[in-house]
Parts: C-alpha cells; structure tokens; sequence
C-alpha cells in the first residue's frame, strides 16, 4: 500500500466513525390514545426504554400517549401516510383498515379468560388475521392485551332490560353496535378522548370499557353505577407502516423486533393485575357502586347477547367463526 493509499484509508475510517457519532438517530413515532399508567400505556414506555437500549441510541422512539397527537380516526390515516410509524389500536377499530375480521375479537363472551383469548392471538388464526393487513402497506406485529370490559350508567345496569333507550359510547366497531342493540340501547360511536365529557354532560348515558380505561380517564366519577359483566374482551395489535419499517437497516430491525417481543409479553404480563389493581382503586374511591351479577342475571344477559353471534357471523365469515370456536372449545 502506498503511503497515500493509508492517508485516503484513514481518512475514510475518520469520516465513518465521526458519522456514526454525530448521525441523527431514526425516530419512530409511537401514538396512542389511552393513559400512560394503563397496560398498553406502559408497554409502550418499556417498548421505547428496550429499544432504545438494544439498537445503542440509534433509534429514538417518541411515544405520544392520551391522543395527544391523533385521536382514533386519524391516527389510522396518519399511519397510512407516514406522518406517525408505530400504533397500538383497538382490535375493534380495524375495520376502517379493510379487515372488518379483527372484529370477531368484539363478540359478547367468546372469551371466558385470557387462556381463551391467547389460544386465538398466539396460534394461527391471530397470526393469518395480522397477514391481512399487509395488502393495506401495514405490518401486524404483536397483540397486547388489556381486558374484559364493564358497562357503567347513571341507572343500575343489572338486567338487559335496563338498557332499554339508553345512549351507549361504543368504538368503531359492527359487533359492538349489534350487542348495544341486542340489549335494546342506541349505540353511539365516538372518539376515546371525548368519552369522558360526553358522559359528563350527558351527550350519552353509559359506556363499556376495561377497568383501567375507566379509571385513568375517570369516567367512573361521571358515573353512577358500574356492573362488572365481562360481557367482552378490548385488546391490541401494534402496528407500523409496512414500507417504514422494512425501510430500516435489516439489523435494526431484528433490535427493535426483539424489542417488541420482550414489551408483548411485558404487556400480557401486566394486563390482568393492572386491571384489578384499578377496579379495586374505582371501589375505594366510593364515586360508583359496582354491581356484580347473580348468574340469573348473568344467563339473561347472555340470552340476547349471543344471538350476536349468529347475527353478526357473515361479517367475521362463518368459517373463521367455527376456527374460533375450535380453538378456544366454546359452548353457547
Ligand atoms: C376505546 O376507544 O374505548 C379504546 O379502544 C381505547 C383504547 O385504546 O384502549
């Protein structure tokens, strides 16, 4: 080698390091739209601590919580244009997405438990409704769980009767409109952030949510009376623009990858506990009273509730109904 040969060499190793040093991390935006201290809230932060560890600072992940960024419509939008990379919506608002499908997960008790649940995000079904996303430029890479849902009022909800005419906040889902109409009540399809002034000021009477969406937005001191049904399951797929993410630099990627498989199962951790640990926080405030059902009531809820099921199976495809019902062995 000659003599400037070394000097070129050198240079070019100078430059390499000094642009490692000073380069720009790759920032992924991370929107959602509930809490900070709620299940996917913290997932969310240990995803960021765990990804920003893993890929040396060479990734910054920006998490914005509470829609401080986009509320649930144009969060989807914003996702699809790129202005934000990473989501984690409700398994109930990916029909706009094109895979109305997600939609099964809304169905009145088809889950008796987390056990149930997991035997249809972890196996192939979960895995085949996330390949649907692909043609839509979006990549499914996780679910994340949160809860089984309650349904609050200013009146005692203990009978279906006693939805008769009320005004339910429901998300953007098909299935959930059909169950508050089964039960007799007007669903109303509205934004997460704007539940909490909607029931203050009565634009609707009630709602259904997990425990720690009722609790972290306060809803349970806008309403009177809560009933601990488990009627439904409210979870989460996280998600990313499909041409951002397979963008990155293929070792990043298998970081961040890692990353978000040690964050699911931090979430799947956490979800059950945070969510009786905030039902618990609801009863000592004394602001609700909690309504628990006798299993009279419980079967007449059901009653209603199932026909959904049948009513409602042409939208998830009969089919994929019957997998479910095979892999989690449910009965009517
Ligand atoms: C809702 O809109 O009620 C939920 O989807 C909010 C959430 O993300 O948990």
């Amino acid at each position: 080698m000659t003599r400037k040969m070394i000097l070129t060499w050198a240079a070019v190793v100078v430059l390499a390091v000094a642009s490692t040093a000073t380069a720009e991390p790759i920032v992924i935006k991370f929107s959602h739209v509930v809490a900070v201290d709620t299940p996917k809230g913290q997932a969310a932060e240990y995803f960021k601590k765990l990804a920003e560890e893993r890929t040396n600072g060479a990734v910054k992940i920006e998490v914005y919580p509470n829609s401080q960024l986009y509320k649930d419509k144009e969060e989807v939008e914003a996702l699809q244009m790129g202005s934000v990379h990473m989501l984690a919506p409700s398994l109930a608002k990916f029909a706009p997405l094109g895979v109305k499908e997600f939609e099964l997960y809304d169905l009145p008790y088809i889950f008796n438990n987390y056990e149930e649940l997991h035997k249809v995000t972890n196996g192939p079904i979960g895995k085949k409704l996330l390949a649907k996303l692909e043609p839509k430029g979006i990549l499914g890479l996780a679910y994340w769980d949160n809860g089984f849902k309650v349904m609050s009022a200013n009146k005692p909800l203990r009978m279906p009767a006693d939805f008769r005419g009320l005004k339910m906040r429901i998300q953007s889902s098909k299935i959930l409109d059909a169950q508050m109409r089964a039960l007799g009540a007007i669903p109303q399809v509205m934004a997460f952030s704007e539940v909490y002034q909607a029931l203050q000021t009565g634009v609707v009477d009630g709602t259904e949510n997990p425990p720690s969406n009722l609790y972290t937005q306060k809803m349970y001191e806008v309403q009177k009376y809560i009933t601990l049904s488990d009627h439904g399951y409210l979870g989460y797929a996280v998600i990313v623009n499909k041409k951002f993410w397979e963008g990155l630099p293929a070792d990043i990627r298998t970081q961040l990858e890692s990353a978000m498989a040690d964050a699911t199962q931090f979430a799947n951790d956490i979800a059950k506990k945070k969510n009786e640990e905030d039902m618990d926080a609801v009863k000592q405030s004394g602001k609700s009273e909690i309504i628990s059902l006798t299993p009279e009531e419980l079967a007449a809820w059901k009653v209603p509730l199932l026909k959904v099921h049948d009513k409602m199976a042409d939208r998830i495809g009969a089919d994929l109904l019957q997998e479910v019902y095979q892999a989690t062995g449910f009965k009517k």
